[in-house]
């Protein structure tokens, strides 16, 4: 037996705990701005003159402008340092995508970033780049004031290493729980989804930094998403996927939507005149542009004519192309000056032009201080069976299992992926798992021992040994299960590493983790599972443990953030902002569409094999509006764990439900009746009248709270008017039917107390 006893620690308990807190991390970068141009413009450039509104500056700008120069602005230059041997021109910034200046314009070049999760490809540059939890972990803390941080930090970090545009912001929806990107986006349900992201884009738009929302629209799965076709009614495609987009865009107004590279009802993502024109731009008045996802685009004159604006990576169809199908007339100069109008007003309405990024240093700890906030606010609490939470001290002995976690936590892959601090040299290499230096391991170690000594280092103090913390790779279930029965409480670490350009076959753990599972829940009736996973995972052992925490990709304060959960140093709980089913049967799609055994991932199994993807359709017609929760509840299926649910180390009641009048808002009393201070999350769900067919609830609001013990509150949650209304294909407009509505609250889709109808009129 290979166990390592890492740390012998002296008890003492019930003394005064000392919090984890971090020191004070250094305040922010505020860069330097340079000095306002002068009224009236600088020299013989009026539209540099900021007292312009930015479409007056853009018109201005695009007057003088060659229509080479145009045409230069409307596409990127190549695969750039993406790809070995690929062009890389000066003034290039080694992010994912690069659009050349106009210098004589005083336009800057555009250097774009991925930075989903942070920002990518730093390494390489001796760059350093703070890994956040995943999109999905934030959005499961409900709280759209640590979103606005979330980006904060990515716009900071981008600003800092000399980037003006983020190519983040996934917002699609979670139709499909074994999605390879899900981590990227922020789970099932439009608003939750579409609040958060909306308010990680405003906070990377608050560093002068151009914010993005992708993919546009209905890549729900990466399974062949070069090419399959996503097909789904209007109003259903209005009323769920869309809809999450547009509360999005609506409240950041990002500079970039990227479209994406499936085909949505017949036309590819990037030449849909409906998902482009129509709504995004005609219904939603979206004044910024549309990039293409990288090679995402099909052809010159029907994608300039349905609505794309930029063609990315490179240049083949907006480039040469395109200047002749203007010259030609085949695309009207106008809506080339349009294109070039959304792109410099973009930039113009979000500092890049009077306020560019200033390289310097990025701050670590203020970095991590940040991703470790979120993380504890994002971590679900899914089990906890006798009170075996929060660990304390007392007599134990823990067994710490598997997952890496004597070194740190994993991160999702891709385009996501963010390089580590000490990882790769020269960045992290597609398709590889990457795992971050936080480890969960050293951290359980070190709240043990401050527990144990009142905050005394036990390493360098002596005292009576009684903690005993091993740790066991988690290779072999048999010697996990050894290890196990040594100790009073095992914590097993299981993780699913998820990237893009593949989808899980299954729901279930890989690498035989469940058997691990199984194993050491057998040897120790007081176990713990912390999941690190992408998304919703099956667990066949869940009667058999006593606590399970969804931690998701935790980022890099995520050791610190899990052992301060497990200790109890927190209870700001997060909640599920995705269904996790039972199993695969119970989905509507109860196999990976067009995922077959022996064909890969149908042409998306990394790089590669792009144009060799067949062709087929994904059917979101089979759930249509009832996505996720909705499908569950108009199937009457109980899932593992249900969206919105998540436990507490206190408890919370709920009281005095009040509707206001024509539901502008819902109020409620939540009070906090455990006997620990903590956070809640409450949640408001409305059903239609039966006229709507709509059978089944839909989040119409949420707030999150922090109640000492026995204190009640009275919270007031808005309700927007399109948050009750369905969309009317034939007005093509958004209705209120006039009828019953059903408002519900509570702490989870599955549990609410309070209950009331009232009568609306149409609206
Ligand atoms: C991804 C995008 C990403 C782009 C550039 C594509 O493969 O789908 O999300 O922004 O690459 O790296």
């Amino acid at each position: 037996m290979s166990m390592r006893w890492l740390a012998k620690i002296s008890l003492a308990i019930g003394c005064g705990l000392a919090g984890m807190g971090w020191a004070g991390a250094p305040a922010a970068q505020s860069p330097a701005k340079p000095a306002p141009a002068q009224a009236g413009g600088k020299g013989n450039m009026p539209w540099m003159n900021p007292a312009l509104d930015p479409d007056t500056r853009a018109d201005l700008m695009i007057r003088q402008m060659t229509l080479d120069e145009k045409i230069q602005l409307v596409h990127g230059i190549g695969w750039g340092p993406l790809q070995a041997g690929a062009y890389v021109p000066p003034g290039d910034n080694g992010g994912a995508g690069f659009v050349a200046g106009i210098p004589r314009l005083g336009l800057p070049n555009l250097n774009l970033a991925d930075s989903a999760v942070g920002v990518r490809m730093a390494a390489w540059d001796s760059r350093y780049a703070t890994l956040l939890p995943s999109v999905l972990g934030m959005a499961s803390s409900w709280d759209p004031k640590l979103a606005f941080v979330y980006g904060a930090v990515i716009g900071r970090e981008l600003r800092a290493q000399g980037f003006n545009m983020s190519i983040g912001g996934g917002v699609d929806l979670i139709r499909e729980p074994r999605n390879g990107r899900n981590f990227e986006y922020a789970g099932e349900d439009p608003v939750l989804a579409g609040t958060m992201v909306g308010k990680l884009a405003m906070g990377v738009q608050s560093n002068h930094v151009m914010g993005d929302i992708k993919h546009y629209v209905l890549n729900d799965q990466e399974t062949g998403r070069n090419t399959y076709n996503a097909v789904l009614s209007r109003r259903a495609m209005q009323e769920t996927d869309l809809l999450a987009f547009q509360i999005a865009i609506r409240m950041a107004q990002p500079a970039g939507v990227m479209c994406s590279y499936n085909r949505v009802n017949g036309d590819f993502a990037c030449e849909n005149h409906y998902t482009l024109t129509d709504v995004l731009k005609q219904q939603w008045g979206f004044k910024g542009f549309v990039l293409s996802d990288w090679e995402a685009t099909h052809s010159t004159v029907k994608a300039a004519l349905a609505g794309l604006d930029m063609e990315q990576p490179g240049d083949q169809y907006f480039g040469a192309p395109l200047k002749q199908a203007v010259q030609d007339g085949q695309v009207p100069q106008a809506r080339l000056n349009d294109m070039v109008h959304r792109i410099v007003r973009s930039m113009i309405a979000n500092g890049v032009v009077d306020d560019p990024p200033l390289r310097s240093v990025v701050n670590p700890f203020q970095g991590r201080n940040d991703a470790q906030k979120i993380e504890e606010s994002s971590m679900v609490l899914l089990k906890n069976q006798d009170g075996i939470l929060p660990l304390n001290a007392g007599d134990r002995t823990i067994a710490v299992i598997g997952g890496k976690a004597d070194f740190g936590v994993v991160s999702g892959g891709g385009s996501a992926q963010v390089d580590a601090p000490g990882g790769r040299p020269g960045g992290s290499e597609w398709g590889v798992p990457v795992y971050f230096p936080s480890s969960p391991l050293r951290y359980i170690a070190q709240q043990a021992e401050r527990q144990a000594n009142c905050g005394v280092d036990a390493f360098a103090g002596g005292g009576v040994h009684k903690v005993k913390i091993s740790f066991d790779a988690g290779t072999s279930p048999a010697k996990a299960a050894q290890a196990a029965a040594q100790a009073n409480v095992a914590v097993v670490f299981v993780t699913q590493w998820m990237s893009e350009g593949m989808d899980r076959p299954s729901l279930s753990l890989p690498d035989n983790q469940d058997a691990l599972v199984e194993a050491v829940a057998k040897a120790n009736p007081n176990t713990v599972v912390v999941l690190e996973t992408g998304g919703p995972v099956t667990m066949p052992w869940r009667d058999q443990v006593k606590g399970i925490v969804e931690a998701w990709y935790p980022g890099i304060g995520g050791g610190q953030a899990i052992a301060a959960a497990l200790y109890g140093k927190v209870n700001a709980w997060g909640k599920l902002p995705v269904t996790f089913p039972a199993g695969e049967a119970q989905l509507p799609h109860p196999q990976v569409s067009g995922l077959t055994a022996g064909a890969g991932n149908n042409g998306m199994n990394g790089g590669g094999h792009r144009k060799k993807a067949k062709n087929f359709t994904v059917d979101y017609n089979v759930e249509g509006m009832a996505v996720g929760y909705k499908w569950f509840q108009v199937k009457q299926e109980t899932p593992l764990y249900p969206f919105g649910f998540g436990l507490s180390y206190t408890r919370f009641a709920y009281s005095a439900l009040d509707v206001a009048p024509n539901a502008q808002s819902v109020s409620f009393v939540v009070k906090n009746t455990g006997a620990r201070g903590g956070d809640e999350i409450a949640e408001v769900y409305a059903t239609l009248p039966a006229g709507s067919g709509e059978p089944f609830r839909r989040l119409v609001g949420f707030a999150r709270v922090s109640l000492k013990p026995g204190a009640g509150q009275r919270l007031t949650v808005p309700i927007r008017p399109l948050y009750l209304k369905i969309f009317s294909t034939e007005k093509n407009d958004w209705e209120r039917l006039p009828g019953t509505y059903t408002f519900e609250v509570g702490g989870s889709s599955a549990e609410l107390p309070l209950r009331t109808e009232v009568q609306l009129a149409a609206q």
